[in-house]
């Protein structure tokens, strides 16, 4: 009889060998898939703290396997059952009924999992629980406090706010330990802390938890000057804390795909980037100066696609802005950048609505990712030749936000300063960009 069995195996522990002991003796040749972390990441797993190389040793290590497998994508038990001629699928009793649609092809069976012990509780214990505070109570705070349940380790704790009634309010929603009187209750309740109050604030607050030891995860864009940027990040360094600027789509896989793809030739040499973000308001803070506008709102995503396309060399920038007479801010934005040998357009929209699309142009092809493609799970590559054209598909759970959420915990519990999702020196180069933009360009009415 053959069996097979599957599993993260993250920090192996007594349940995972229980598991394999009795997933053994139902046959004689016993077969283990170890997930990858493209499988994990996919399913919404975004804390295994082993590495698959590990983790595969960990399996051998029991002893117990006769044969270990990866898995690497939803649907492959069905092959695999089918492939190596398995007669019992095993899994354990937390998984009850999920895989009966295996029944069509072998036996299944669930084994009673082992109580008080997983891996999730090991990570917690080894690594402590993040407790993370919120500064603002607005939109985006609420929908991050909604994404934070999806990443384990980290609990909110509390949050400040400029009105405490609104800090009060934020904190029963979301069922939080408390709402913070001041900004010092709050940094020293916790050990990190997300920024997501108006831009104009950012700065002030940054610098104030970076000081507290603090690690700090900021709204784009964080400041709206290089140099405000720059000394954020030297504060950070010489304090040893995290600080990550909250770019979304930076951290979303199907993002760094399309970079990586990008970049990898299978387009030629990049010779252009355009990229468009448009957004329908009416009215609110960002319709009003001196920070409001179309550049200092939305043109962090754009440009992390320049810069992560084509590097932070730039050579120079030329932005046409479309104020109308009775608005106080650009509504329309057209930033274009040169490079040696490619040049990049960034448009971004207040209140006019275009095709959110990106276009990265190469010698040989070029990539598609359609509207939204901050949001994207899903981009192409293209050919003179329809034949060769790709399509590329990627994950983008909930509101994205889980992703940013954890890599800046990875950061913090691995002591990283750096994330190479978004280095420091390209949120440099974003804010050199949208400081020069917005103090340079051309303004039509
Ligand atoms: N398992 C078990 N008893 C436990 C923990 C896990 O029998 N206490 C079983 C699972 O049911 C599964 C296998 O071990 O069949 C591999 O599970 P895995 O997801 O790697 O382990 P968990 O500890 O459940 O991991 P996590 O906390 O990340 O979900």
């Amino acid at each position: 009889m053959r069996v097979i069995t599957y599993g993260t195996f993250d920090l192996f522990h007594e349940g995972h060998r229980r598991l394999l002991e009795r997933a053994k003796a139902l046959g004689d040749h016993l077969i283990v898939g170890v997930t990858t972390e493209n499988y994990d990441n996919s399913r919404g797993k975004l804390n295994v703290s082993q590495s698959l190389m590990e983790r595969i040793r960990n399996v051998q290590d029991s002893g117990l396997a006769d044969e270990i497998i990866i898995e690497e994508y939803e649907g492959q038990k069905i092959r695999d059952i089918q492939k190596y001629g398995i007669d019992i699928f095993a899994i354990g009793s937390d998984w009850l009924g999920e895989f009966d649609y295996l029944k069509d092809y072998c036996e299944v069976v669930y084994l009673e999992r082992t109580k008080g012990v997983s891996s999730t509780q090991l990570r917690d214990q080894n690594a402590g629980v993040i407790r993370l505070g919120v500064i603002g109570s607005g939109r985006i705070a609420a929908r991050f406090v909604a994404e934070a349940r999806y990443v384990s380790g980290v609990d909110v704790r509390t949050v400040f706010s400029q009105h405490y009634a609104r800090a009060q309010a934020f904190a029963e929603r979301f069922e939080l330990q408390h709402a913070a009187q001041t900004r010092d209750d709050l940094f020293g309740a916790v050990d990190a802390v997300y920024i997501a109050s108006p831009h104009g604030t950012h700065y002030e607050h940054t610098a104030a938890a970076l000081d507290a030891g603090i690690h700090v995860l900021c709204e784009k864009p964080m400041t709206l000057s290089r140099a405000q940027t720059e000394e954020l990040f030297t504060r950070a360094r010489e304090r040893e804390v995290v600080l990550l600027e909250a770019v979304k789509t930076a951290f979303a896989p199907a993002f760094q795909r399309m970079v990586e793809v990008a970049r990898s030739g299978s387009i030629g040499q990049i010779r252009s980037v355009d990229a468009t973000f448009t957004k329908l308001v009416t009215g609110g803070r960002e319709l009003e100066s001196p920070d409001g506008g179309s550049i200092s709102e939305l043109a962090t995503y754009p440009l992390l696609a320049v810069v992560k396309l084509l590097g932070t060399d730039y050579t120079t920038i030329r932005t046409q802005s479309l104020r109308p007479e009775d608005s106080e801010v650009e509504l329309f934005s057209r930033i274009d950048i040169s490079y040696p040998g490619a040049i990049a357009s960034a448009r971004t929209g207040l209140g006019v609505k275009a095709e959110g699309e990106l276009i990265v142009a190469g010698t040989l092809g070029y990539v598609h990712v359609p509207a939204p493609w901050w949001l994207t799970e899903y981009f192409e590559t293209r050919f003179e030749n329809p034949a060769q054209n790709r399509k590329y598909y990627n994950t983008f759970d909930g509101d994205g936000l889980r992703y940013e959420l954890a890599e800046f915990t990875q950061m913090i519990r691995g002591k990283n300063l750096e994330s190479f999702k978004l280095r420091a020196a390209e949120s440099l180069a974003i804010a050199d960009i949208i400081e020069r933009a917005r103090a340079g360009a051309e303004f039509f009415g």
